[in-house]
Order: structure tokens, then sequence, then C-alpha cells
């Protein structure tokens, strides 16, 4: 444990990883009762990317997420002091972080899962702040990974047409606190509704031949949704935490030049930014190539920005992420 001075932290580089099979609406539309016209107009997905090899996992889209981010900020894997992997399909249950630790050979890195759903990112990423902003650690590699396909009920069309398979990553670096790009985050958790997201585990009675003991063992179900009220959640909370945080840095709607959400449907981004007033060309979009990626879709956004140059030096860039828990959380950076 090092000194509590605080210091600063900084996102110095970014990575994405997306399978290389893709899923048209065309296609969907064969697997189920559903069309390209209803899928683009509710949701605004074309199409998303499948993990289909069987030897594949979503440690080799994290690997590879992070090994770019690692060459890009030309640091030597050993340098990395923490992995974050938010996840909620994780290829192990008891967590797959470490696999990833060995994996990229960060072998002096601490490493963990974290679950907070498509909130998973943002939760992630203000998680490795406290550690950085006590001086804890120094090089923190934050991974957002899903494999949604994995878990959903390909014979429901209400679910299985927004999800795909992805993952992004970022190195958070400590920094003198006057070079502190962290300028105020606020996360929040209402698990009064936590039903209608979710994929629960469903328990069966195991008759063991012990006396009276009883055991319940089982398995987890597919991904539940009740679409209308989680959009009208995100819809509401969504900018009153974009909001809040601005007050808490004193800034203004104004002030943003890029809004990178959760990209879970085109009518929650255009939704969002007409109640913030903020024009849509503010807006981070690229859900309609990929679906809700769940916890890499926003480090699949902010990556894919900055490979295209949208983001630049000084830039305000608030990121907003929302979703199962219900959990939702928004972080303002000045890039
Ligand atoms: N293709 C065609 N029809 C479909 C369909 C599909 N893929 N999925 C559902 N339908 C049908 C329903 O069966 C229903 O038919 P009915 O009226 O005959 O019963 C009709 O379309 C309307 O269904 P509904 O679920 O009310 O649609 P909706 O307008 O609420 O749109 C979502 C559904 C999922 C697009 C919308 O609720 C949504 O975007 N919610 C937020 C979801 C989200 O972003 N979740 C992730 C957050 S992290």
């Amino acid at each position: 444990m090092k000194s509590l001075m605080i210091q600063g932290a900084k996102i110095i580089a970014t990575g994405s990883a997306i399978p290389s099979f893709k899923l048209s609406n065309d296609e969907m539309s064969k697997i189920v009762e559903t069309s390209d016209e209803w899928i683009s107009s509710r949701t605004g997905i074309k199409e998303r990317r499948l993990l289909t090899e069987k030897s594949q996992s979503i440690n080799d889209l994290a690997i590879s997420a992070s090994q770019q981010a690692l060459e890009k900020a030309s640091m030597d894997p050993s340098e990395v002091d923490l992995i974050i992997l938010a996840t909620s399909s994780p290829s192990d249950l008891f967590g797959s972080a470490s696999r990833i630790q060995f994996e990229i050979g960060a072998k002096n890195a601490v490493a963990f899962d974290l679950t907070a759903a498509c909130s998973g990112f943002v939760v992630g990423l203000v998680t490795a702040f406290q550690f950085l902003q006590t001086n804890t650690y120094r090089n923190i590699l934050v991974i957002g990974a899903d494999v949604l396909s994995q878990w959903v009920d390909w014979s429901d069309r209400s679910t299985c047409i927004l999800f795909g398979d992805a993952a992004g990553a970022a190195i958070v670096q400590s920094c003198s606190s006057i070079h502190n790009s962290i300028l105020s985050f606020k996360i929040n958790t209402d698990g009064k509704y936590a039903s209608h997201l979710s994929i629960s585990y469903e328990k069966s009675l195991h008759k063991l031949s012990v006396g009276n003991l009883k055991l319940y063992q089982g398995a987890f179900k597919h991904v539940y949704m009740n679409g209308r009220e989680v959009y009208k959640f995100a819809v509401s909370q969504v900018p009153l935490s974009i909001l809040s945080c601005l007050e808490a840095s004193n800034m203004s709607v104004q002030d943003i030049d890029w809004l990178v959400l959760h990209q879970a449907n085109e009518r929650i981004l255009t939704a969002v930014a007409e109640k913030l007033s903020i024009s849509s060309k503010k807006i981070i979009s690229n859900l309609s190539k990929y679906g809700n990626t769940s916890a890499a879709s926003i480090p699949l956004a902010l990556d894919e920005a900055i490979k295209e140059h949208k983001i630049s030096d000084n830039d305000i860039v608030v990121i907003a992420g929302f979703g199962a828990g219900l959990t939702w959380g928004t972080i303002i950076l000045r890039w």
C-alpha cells in the first residue's frame, strides 16, 4: 500500500475486438419471425457479430482488445498492476480475469471480474480511478467484454435480435492531479427493478441419500427482458445522471463535445440527446454494426471514435452506461 496522496487518472490507450462472423437482420429473419424493417426501425441495429467457433471464448476477444491497448500505449504487460474484467458472461464462474492476466503476460497484475451488466465498463473505470487516485496502483487495464449470444434464447425474437459479442479495453494511468482527466462520475443501482432484465439461476431439488439433507442445484436461464420498462428507465435516468455529473463539475450541456452512451438502441440514444438538447452530431453511435454488446459497447465505441480521429485532446467526453441491475452511471472526462 502506497501513500494516500490524491493523484489524477487518465485513459492513455484503448483497444477492441469483434468476432469475424456477421449476422445481418435478413439472416436473423431466417432464425426467428422478424424483419430488417422491424429491427432497424425499432432499434437501429442492422447486423451483429457473433462468436461462432467452439474453441473460442470471451477470453479470446478480451485478450485481443487488451493486447491492442497495450501496444498503443507501448506498455510492457508486466507494467500492468491491476486488470478489471467487466463481464456478465465469463468463461468461468470463478472469474475469467486471471486467465487473461496469464495469457497477456501481465505477471505483476492483480486480476478480478466485475459484474454490472451493460454498466460494467463504467463501474470498472470508476473502480480503477479509486486505486489510481489513492496512488495504490499506476497502470490499470479495464476490459469490458460480453458474449451474450451464448445466453439469449435463439427462439425469443424480442431479445435475440438485440445482442452481439465484442470486447473493448482501456489502459488507465495515474498522473499528477493537475492533469487529472476524470472531472466527475456518478454510479447508481436500483435493485427493486432487477427482474426487468436478468439471466436468473433456476434451482431444482437434488435429493441426496443422507438423512433429511436437501440440496438444490440448477442452471442459468436465458436473458429475460421487459423491453418497455428498460426503455423507460434508460431514457429517464440517463439524462438525470449526466446532468448531475455536469453540475458536479460546474459544466453545462453546451460544454459536451462527445456523448458515448451504452449502445443499446438508437432510439434511446436519440431520446437522451433530445432530453439534453444536445446535437445528434455529438453522439457516438456504432450499434447498427454490432447491436448491444453489453459491457463491451462503450469501450468499443470509444476505441472506434479514437481510431476515426473524432475525439481530440481537451474534448469533453461524457460516457454513460445503463442496464441490468438495474444499474447506470456517468463519467465526465477531459480527453
Ligand atoms: N420482430 C417482429 N416483431 C417483434 C419482435 C421482432 N424481433 N419482437 C417483438 N415483436 C412484436 C411483439 O410480439 C409485439 O407484438 P404484438 O403487439 O402482436 O404482441 C410487438 O412486436 C410489440 O412488442 P413490444 O415488445 O411492445 O415492442 P417495443 O415497441 O417495446 O420494442 C424493443 C421492443 C425491445 C425494441 C424496445 O422495448 C426497446 O428498445 N427496449 C429497450 C431494450 C434495451 O435497450 N435493452 C437493453 C438495455 S441494456
